[in-house]
C-alpha cells in the first residue's frame, strides 16, 4: 500500500455503532448478525475502524474466492475437502445462534450457502479456541459408525479402530480432524432437530483456530436444508442486515411458511460437479436504464470450468469476471466525468468528490431484475470525502470465471432459496 493510500484510509472515519435488536419480522425467524457488530462475541477485541474492517473483509474475501473457485472448478472430493477445511478457518461473516445436545449448549454458527456441512469446535479439540461443544455433557450425543451412510458423505472419511467415523482433511500444512457426530440441534426459536449429523472438530493444526461453527446451507446431503427436509422442505430465506446499521438484526427463515408469496425468482442451476453452489443465470447488467455491452460469454454457465454466477452468503463484496466488471466500472466512471478516480484497498473506482446523482445498478437474471440500492454498492466515508464502487474484478486464479453475488450486495433484501422448485428469489426488504 502506498503512503497516499494510507493517508486516504486514515482520513476515512466511519464509526460503526451496531446493536442487536429483537425486532424480527416473523415469529420463528432466527436472528442473524454480522460478526463484527459490537454485540457480536466474535468481534476482534482490538476495535477496528470502518476502513480497517473493510480491508479485513476484503482480505478474507480473497481466501473465500479461492475456496469458491476450487469448488466451482469441480475438483474431486479429496481436493474439495481441502477447501472445506480452509473455509472453516476463513470465518464467513453472518452468524446465527444455535444449541447442540441435551441439555442444549449454546454455539454460534456462520451462515454458509456454499457449504454442505455443519461443523463445530468441540471442547477436547486440540488447536481450537477455549469454547466449544462438550459431547460428554450431552445425554443425546452419538458418534456415527463407519457403516452409516453419513460416513460416506463427509470429506476424507477415516474409520477409527472402534469403527466410528472421522473426517480428516488438510490444507497445506494444516490438517483438521472432525468426529462425525449426531445430536439434537436447536436453532434457537425452532423445534429441536434430533439426530442431526455434524462434524465435531477434534484437532486443527497449522492454521488459525475456528472462532465459531459453520452452518452449511448448500444442497449436499448433510447440509441443514437437506437434513431438515421433513420440517422445512429444503426452503429458506434470509435478510442480511447492513454493515452500517445501528439496528443490527437480520433473519433466517426456515421452511415455506412466511416466505414472500409474490417474490420474483430465477431458476437455480445445478453444477453436478459441485452441487452445493447456488448457480443462477445472469444475463446482463444495467446501470440506470442502460444495459451494458458485455459479451454473453461473461455470463455463460459451464459446469466443467465452473463458470457462471453464484449467490454466496460468505463473500463480502461482489466480484464479476473481467469483461463484466470493466464495463460496469467504465460506465460508472463515464458518469463521473472528469472527477479523479482513486483506489481504496481492493476497490479501484473511488472518488473524493461527492457523487451527486447515483444511478441504480441492476443484475439481470432470467425472470428477475435484482436492482441494488446505493447502500448495496457504494461504500462511503462518514464525512462523504471518499466513496467507492464496492465491487471488484474476479481475481486471476481458479475463480476468474465465476461471478459471485456477495453479501453486501444482498443486504436489506429477502433472498429465497427454494430448492424443491429449483428457484432463487430476491425482494427488497429493510431488515436493519
Ligand atoms: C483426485 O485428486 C487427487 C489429488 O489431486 C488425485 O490424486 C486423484 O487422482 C484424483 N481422483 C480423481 C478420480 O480424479
Ligand atoms: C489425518 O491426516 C493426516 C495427514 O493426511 C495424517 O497425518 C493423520 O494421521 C490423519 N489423522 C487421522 C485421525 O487419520
Ligand atoms: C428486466 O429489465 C429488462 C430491461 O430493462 C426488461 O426488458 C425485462 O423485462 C425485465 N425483466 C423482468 C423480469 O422484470
Amino acid at each position: 500500500m502506498t503512503s497516499s493510500q494510507c493517508l486516504l484510509l486514515s482520513s476515512l472515519a466511519i464509526i460503526l455503532s451496531f446493536s442487536l435488536t429483537q425486532s424480527l419480522k416473523f415469529p420463528s425467524d432466527l436472528e442473524v448478525f454480522h460478526m463484527y457488530s459490537p454485540s457480536s462475541p466474535l468481534r476482534p477485541s482490538n476495535h477496528l475502524s470502518w476502513v480497517d474492517t473493510i480491508i479485513k473483509l476484503q482480505t478474507e474475501d480473497e481466501a473465500r474466492l479461492q475456496f469458491l473457485g476450487s469448488l466451482a472448478a469441480g475438483r474431486n472430493k479429496s481436493v474439495a475437502s481441502i477447501a472445506w477445511g480452509r473455509n472453516i478457518l476463513q470465518s464467513p461473516t453472518y452468524i446465527v445462534k444455535a444449541k447442540f445436545g441435551t441439555p442444549g449448549q449454546s454455539l454460534l454458527l456462520a451462515l454458509d450457502t456454499s457449504n454442505d456441512n455443519v461443523w463445530i469446535p468441540c471442547t477436547a479439540c486440540v488447536g481450537c479456541g477455549k469454547t466449544g461443544f462438550a459431547p460428554a455433557k450431552s445425554t443425546t450425543y452419538k458418534k456415527v459408525h463407519c457403516g452409516a451412510p453419513q460416513c460416506g458423505q463427509v470429506p476424507g472419511p477415516v474409520c477409527s479402530p472402534d469403527k466410528t467415523c472421522s473426517s480428516n482433511f488438510t490444507y497445506g500444512s494444516s490438517s483438521i480432524v472432525t468426529r462425525v457426530s449426531q445430536d439434537t440441534l436447536k436453532l434457537v426459536t425452532q423445534e429441536p432437530i434430533p439426530k442431526f449429523t455434524f462434524g465435531c472438530i477434534e484437532k486443527t493444526t497449522g492454521g488459525s483456530t475456528p472462532p465459531q461453527g459453520l452452518l452449511g446451507l448448500g444442497r449436499g446431503p448433510l447440509s441443514l436444508p437437506s437434513q431438515t427436509y421433513n420440517l422445512y422442505k429444503s426452503t429458506f430465506s434470509y435478510c442480511l442486515p447492513s454493515f452500517k446499521s445501528t439496528k443490527f438484526s437480520g433473519s433466517l427463515r426456515l421452511g415455506p411458511v412466511g416466505q414472500p408469496p409474490k417474490i420474483k425468482t430465477t431458476p437455480l442451476l445445478k453444477n453436478p460437479r459441485r452441487s452445493s453452489l447456488y448457480y443462477v443465470k445472469m444475463i446482463g447488467i444495467k446501470v440506470a436504464k442502460k444495459v451494458l455491452d458485455i459479451p454473453p460469454t461473461a455470463f455463460a454457465f459451464n459446469p466443467t470450468t465452473g463458470a457462471g454466477t453464484i449467490f454466496d452468503s460468505g463473500t463480502s463484496f461482489t466480484t464479476l469476471v473481467k469483461p463484466a466488471y470493466t464495463a460496469l466500472s467504465a460506465e460508472f466512471r463515464r458518469r463521473m466525468g472528469k472527477a479523479k478516480v482513486v483506489s481504496l484497498g481492493g476497490f479501484d473506482t473511488c472518488y473524493t468528490v461527492p457523487i451527486t446523482t447515483i444511478p441504480s445498478i441492476t443484475f439481470m437474471f432470467n425472470g428477475l431484475n435484482f436492482t441494488l440500492k446505493p447502500d448495496n454498492f457504494l461504500i462511503k466515508s462518514s464525512a462523504g470525502s471518499t466513496t467507492c464502487l464496492a465491487m471488484a474484478a474476479a481475481p486471476d486464479n481458479l475463480n476468474s470465471v465465476l461471478n459471485v453475488i456477495a453479501n453486501m450486495q444482498q443486504q436489506n433484501h429477502r433472498v429465497l432459496f427454494d430448492i424443491p422448485n429449483s428457484r432463487l428469489g430476491v425482494a427488497p426488504q429493510m431488515c436493519s
